[in-house]
């Protein structure tokens, strides 16, 4: 039987090794306050920071964040504009930072897509921060997770083309090696901040054995305090990868 590679059962700990977050509210928490949705996304960028110094400091390795999907492009033209210059500056200003707590910066997504100014601004950050190693950032722009599993196919056959003819060859491993995370260990937890409870398009084939956590919060709103409470949450689960409990609580069932 062929097995899944989410065979191996990933040491549980109370802080989780890989954490993605849709961080999603924005709109909402500047309407609140009948502020333009703009101003949400600008407070947003505060959460940002605030999020990489905090899973810094409690020693996650892989913090991914979703920062515009690929269906983003539907939004209002100056939201997508305003959304676009927000990216630029916080590129522009805060590289010097990422480089003080150790974080090396990598951007994942059809970035075809984006102006050059912003395609450059990306290949220079991620240069410059490439020998850091405390946290790896990761941020999903022009993501979509079957945009990523496609130009993974395509990838790996343009690689390989014999693999076209054999297809029975072709397994988890083979396509995962294409995967824009590839580099990376699969999240152990997902967080939603916003109030929905849906996926929306992000790491769907990495999500497969994922702890879910949603939360109500919004996205300028979430803090050290919300994130220790998702970790706390996390630390409750019983990753069980198909076992049974039983078998999670013994070695020999791994
Ligand atoms: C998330 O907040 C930010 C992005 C999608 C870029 P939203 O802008 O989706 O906020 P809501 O969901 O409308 O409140
Ligand atoms: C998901 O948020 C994408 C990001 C946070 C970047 P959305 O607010 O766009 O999600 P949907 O479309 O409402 O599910
Ligand atoms: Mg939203």
């Amino acid at each position: 039987m062929k097995m899944s590679s989410t065979r191996d059962i990933p040491v549980t700990s109370g802080v989780p090794r890989h954490v993605a977050i849709i961080m999603d509210g924005n709109g909402r928490w500047a309407s609140q306050r009948l502020l333009p949705r703009t101003a949400g996304h600008a407070k947003g960028v505060q959460a940002v920071r605030r999020a990489v110094e905090t899973c810094g400091r409690l020693g996650v390795d892989y913090l991914t964040l979703f920062a515009f999907s690929s269906e983003n492009w539907r939004r209002p033209a100056d939201e997508v504009s305003l959304l676009m210059r927000l990216f630029v500056q916080a590129l522009e200003r805060e590289v010097t930072k990422l480089q003080e707590q150790g974080v090396r910066l990598r951007v994942i997504g059809d970035l075809s897509a984006f102006e050059p100014r912003l395609q450059d601004l990306i290949s220079q950050a991620q240069a410059s921060t490439v020998h850091n190693d405390k946290l790896n950032l990761t941020v999903a722009a022009n993501y979509g997770g079957r945009w990523d599993i496609l130009q993974a196919t395509r990838n790996m056959l343009a690689k390989d083309p014999t693999l076209a003819q054999n297809p029975a060859a072709i397994d988890e491993q083979s396509l995962e090696a294409h995967l824009s995370m590839s580099w990376a260990p699969e999240p152990d937890l997902f967080i939603r901040t916003g109030g929905e409870q849906r996926v929306s398009n992000f790491l769907i084939w990495q999500l497969a054995y994922t702890e879910l956590f949603f939360t109500d919060c919004y996205w300028p709103d979430f803090g050290e305090k919300e994130l220790k409470a998702a970790f706390e949450w996390y630390s409750s689960r019983e990753r069980r990868f198909g076992r049974t409990s039983a078998q999670v609580h013994t070695t020999a069932g791994r």
